[in-house]
């Protein structure tokens, strides 16, 4: 399995086909949110397997049936990981059937979140006057919740090749200090000069991190180059509303902001409509997709 670090899609494996994963470490998190490691069964269409950060599986379970999971990144050993809320059948199987259990995989689909930093070239807004701009472009991500499963791999892309990027910001909210998820790895992430900052709704009484949505801490955040900034958002449609008008508000490009979507899944190849918003089908079109192409879309409830 490997992380593609260029623009274009990964080759796919065939859509229509399922591959045999092994699930071989359960980690439980807070919340009925668990991560999984897969390995495949047959080691070369494992090796043949590549994915850009921000790509989705559809993940099978015999009987029950198939749910959209994002790829949360890779292990030491290159195994697949995914983060799962148990919300339904399938996701609940998912998580009683545990280490062991045989799943089935079709995938990699979608497109994944930019790869590449904005550069004085790519920059949406001239910054051709201003000779205070860095070379590289700075980053800035905000996840809610599970939405920081989709984006871990995208970190770990831009902490393999910290050197194209310019100031990275990493900026996770949850219900309660206990939910924040993979805290285990932000020194790690901190350790390769990315910033993590943290926001909870309800403090512990040993929390000594902020309280408050995620959209304050935004409106404080150090933003210098705003119009070389990537800005990246997944959690709930409302917080990532709010989070790009804050960009927006402190001077990001619209066409720099990033927002991934989730609807209900079925073919995941953009045949049976059933992920329709507006003219996107966002298995095809997304999940990952540039704010200014769906924001007026964001704004009709129930869509
Ligand atoms: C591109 C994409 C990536 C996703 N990534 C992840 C991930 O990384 N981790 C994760 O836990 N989940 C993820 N999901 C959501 C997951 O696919 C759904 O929760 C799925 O329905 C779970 O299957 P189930 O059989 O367990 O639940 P179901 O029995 O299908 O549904 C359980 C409940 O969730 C509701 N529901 C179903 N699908 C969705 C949806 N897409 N959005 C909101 N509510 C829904 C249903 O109405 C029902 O109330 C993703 C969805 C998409 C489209
Ligand atoms: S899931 Fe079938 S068109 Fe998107």
């Amino acid at each position: 399995m490997s992380v593609v670090n260029r623009a274009s899609l990964p080759n796919q494996l065939d859509p229509w086909k399922t591959s045999t994963v092994t699930v071989n470490r359960l980690r439980a998190h807070t919340s009925g949110v668990f991560s999984i490691d897969l390995s495949f069964e047959d080691p070369d269409v494992g090796k043949q397997f590549e994915f850009v950060p921000g790509q989705f599986n559809m993940l099978y379970v015999p009987g029950v049936g198939e749910a959209a999971i994002s790829i949360a990144g890779t292990n030491v050993s290159g195994m697949l990981q995914h983060t799962i809320r148990t919300v339904g059948a399938v996701t609940t199987a998912i998580e009683k059937g545990g280490v062991g259990m045989s799943l089935g995989l079709r995938g990699p689909f979608g497109r994944g979140w930019p790869l590449e930093p904005v550069t004085n070239s790519t920059a949406k807004v001239s910054t051709s006057t201003k000779n205070d701009h860095p070379k590289n472009g700075d980053v800035i991500i905000v996840a809610g919740g599970i939405g920081l499963a989709p984006l871990r791999s995208m970190v770990e892309h831009i902490g393999s090749r910290r050197a194209e990027y310019g100031t990275v910001s990493i900026v996770v909210g949850a219900r309660s200090p206990g939910d924040l998820l993979y805290q285990d790895e932000y020194e790690d992430w901190r350790s390769r000069k990315m910033k993590v900052i943290c926001t909870v709704d309800r403090a512990s009484l040993d929390w000594k991190g902020q309280i408050g949505v995620v959209t304050l801490l935004l409106e404080r955040l150090e933003i210098s180059h705003p119009s070389l900034t990537t800005f990246m958002t997944c959690g709930p449609e409302v917080m990532m509303r709010y989070a790009a008008k804050s960009a927006i508000n402190r001077g990001i490009p619209e066409a720099q902001i990033y927002v991934t979507l989730e609807r209900n899944m079925n073919c995941a190849i953009g045949l049976c409509g059933h992920c329709q918003l507006g003219p996107n089908f966002i298995c095809k079109d997304g999940p990952v997709f540039r704010y200014n192409s769906v924001s007026a879309l964001l704004r009709v409830q129930e869509l």
